[in-house]
């Protein structure tokens, strides 16, 4: 196992820049994930830690060793991909032994990894069976499995689960999260899905066009989002943003009388521009809250989610009690000011982060 260092590490395509400067720890052990939109760079930064892409700048630095110059097949990782990349011709045995038999390994080795390998991942049903005879869960099972019986130092994942439809997405996080934590080998894990961010990292990586806009556990990057992007991307359904002003003791969205003001989450100079943002689940009904103009109501059984009008803005709520309103209807809602947060409307940053 091992570390893994990214120190400023630049991408150009041609002229064009690509990655501007990207500067990560990953610990040795660790599960990290590199989440963002589509295009902002994650499988290019992957491939270059996998020296499938050349480095334009900066240094990669796997177990203390710099790879820059260093071919994939000598940086002692394995990649898992999207489509899974298996041989047709060859049965799921054949498979997963095909990167020892490259290496030249001895019979004896080849048979006791793919048998190692084949049992924590249950294939041993499947051994003589050819991909085309395998479920997609199946397949992508054999393609972690071929990973693993080289005891990679670090495992690379390139949206591995997107191809798959939604249940066996989230059955499949359970076992890749479950194989880390019994073989703890340093992973970076690429996905454009919050939930599966969430769900499977120790460390999360949220970037947005060829950079990073921060670094941190889970719950770090759900309570404490360092500016808009990374509160409007992590947390589903969506963080609300409210655009509006700091007043006299409270904030005033724009678009509403003077009377409505919220309670302030943070400390900032009265007049400053700025952007209230709440989460769905942080907003509660209360019959002093401030009126909303219901304009949908979707029960999802475990909660209801409102959308609603407040002045110029569209809020959400999601609430665990029935909510038996109708659209045009009036309701009145608090958000939990503990639970709030301001941004400054300029620069996008948090305000107190
Ligand atoms: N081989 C390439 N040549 C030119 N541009 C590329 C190449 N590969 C990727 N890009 C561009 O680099 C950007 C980042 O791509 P990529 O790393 O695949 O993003 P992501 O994996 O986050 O969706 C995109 O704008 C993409 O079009
Ligand atoms: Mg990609």
């Amino acid at each position: 196992m091992a570390s893994v260092e990214i120190r400023g590490v630049r991408k150009n395509f041609g002229a064009t820049p690509i990655l501007h400067g990207v500067d990560l720890n990953i610990a040795d052990g660790e599960f990290c994930v590199l989440v963002g939109p589509s295009g902002c760079g994650k499988s290019t930064l992957l491939r270059m830690i996998a020296g499938l892409e050349n480095i334009s700048g900066g240094e990669i630095v796997i177990g203390g060793r710099v790879v820059n110059n260093v071919p994939p097949k000598d940086r002692d990782i394995a990649m898992v991909f999207q489509n899974y990349a298996l041989y047709p011709h060859m049965t799921v045995r054949e498979n997963m032994a095909f990167s020892l038999r490259l290496a030249k390994a001895p019979k004896e080795v080849m048979e006791a990894e793919t048998a190692r390998a084949s049992r924590i991942l249950g294939l041993d049903p499947l051994l003589d069976r050819y991909p085309r005879q395998l479920s997609g869960g199946q397949r992508q099972r054999v393609a972690m499995g071929r990973a693993i019986v080289r005891h990679p130092q670090v495992f690379l994942f390139d949206e591995p689960l997107s191809n798959l439809d939604a249940k066996l997405r989230v059955q499949m996080r359970g076992e890749i999260k479950d194989l880390h934590q019994r073989l703890r080998t340093t992973t970076v894990y690429v996905t454009h899905d919050q939930i599966e961010a969430m769900t499977m990292a120790d460390k999360i990586v949220v970037m947005q066009a060829g950079r990073v806009e921060q670094i941190g556990t889970p719950l770090e990057l759900y309570d404490r989002p360092a500016n808009l992007f990374v509160a409007g991307f992590i947390g589903s359904p969506a963080m609300n943003f409210l655009p509006g002003q700091v007043g006299d003791g409270g904030f005033r969205p724009d678009g509403i009388d003077g009377a409505t003001s919220l309670p302030l989450p943070a400390r900032a100079e009265a007049g400053q521009p700025v952007v209230y943002g709440i989460r769905p689940e942080h907003l509660r009904l209360d019959e002093n809250g401030i009126p909303v103009t219901v304009q949908l109501v979707e029960p999802t059984g475990s909660e209801t989610m409102v959308t609603a009008r407040l002045g110029e803005s569209t809020l959400v709520g999601a609430f665990r009690e029935r909510v038996t309103a109708r659209v045009g209807d009036t309701l009145r809602i608090m958000p939990d000011p503990a639970l709030a947060h301001l941004f400054n409307k300029g620069t996008g940053t948090r305000l107190g982060a």
